[in-house]
């Protein structure tokens, strides 16, 4: 059976960059499965879609071809072909990817997508529902959180990096909000899977959360 490690948790809790260097270190494949709601979201966004239309919305997604590609191990999220990596960064396709996430028809599909790419491969994914949902028997659960400040600091700086400035306040809002329609959503709500490692890293490094994983990992799997 291949290595599975899921990497659940809220917005700006570091998932992300925790999973792609946890996968590099281990020397095996990242995927962000959040690019690819967001691509979802873009394709929502570019068909001028009504985001609280459910019908809306299962309609793009039924037109959406939603695809990804590893180049050196960096994932490249396809829109009917099309390489969307870089839009699917905007606080529009973030905003979107939460509205359109909520819709059963979308999660299925992704879910479907998702299971596909994992199978048979080693494998660190990242998102909301791995743990309870697209992987329920991943070898390993993670469930990496951090204060609500905190989290929207971290995006700032993201952003910033980016050569994006964002103010504090709008950001925290935005923060608050996908963390509310995540969490209290029908389907699959964001929560810790029951077996999952819960770690909270507020006051941690990147490098001091990606040491804790390694050493749970090396440890179960004697790597
Ligand atoms: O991790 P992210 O911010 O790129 O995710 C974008 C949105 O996609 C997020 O608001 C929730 C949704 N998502 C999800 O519902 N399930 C996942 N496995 C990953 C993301």
């Amino acid at each position: 059976m291949a290595l599975n490690i899921a990497v659940d948790g809220p917005v700006g809790a570091g998932k992300s960059t925790a999973a792609r260097e946890l996968a590099r270190r281990l020397g095996i494949l990242h995927l962000d499965t959040g690019a690819m709601y967001r691509a979802v979201g873009l394709a929502a966004l570019e068909a001028g879609a009504d985001m609280s239309d459910r019908t809306q919305i299962e309609r793009v997604n039924a037109s959406a071809d939603v695809d990804v590609t590893f180049e050196n191990g960096t994932q490249r999220t396809l829109l009917n072909g099309r390489d969307v990596s870089k839009e699917i960064r905007s606080p529009e396709a973030s905003s979107a990817s939460s509205m359109v996430s909520v819709v059963g028809a979308v999660r299925a599909a992704m879910l479907e997508r998702q299971r596909a790419i994992a199978e048979g491969t080693d494998a660190v994914l990242d998102g909301r529902d791995i743990g309870i949902r697209v992987l329920p028997r991943a070898r390993f659960k993670f469930y990496l959180t951090a204060s609500a400040e905190i989290r929207a600091r971290r995006r700032m700086d993201e952003m910033r990096a980016k050569g994006v400035d964002l103010e504090f306040e709008r950001v925290l809002a935005d923060v608050k909000e996908r963390d509310l329609r995540d969490s209290t959503r029908d389907i699959d709500p964001l929560r810790p899977a029951e077996d999952a490692i819960v770690i909270d890293t507020s006051d941690m490094t990147l490098e001091e959360v990606v040491e804790r994983m390694l050493e749970i990992v090396r440890h179960k799997d004697r790597l």
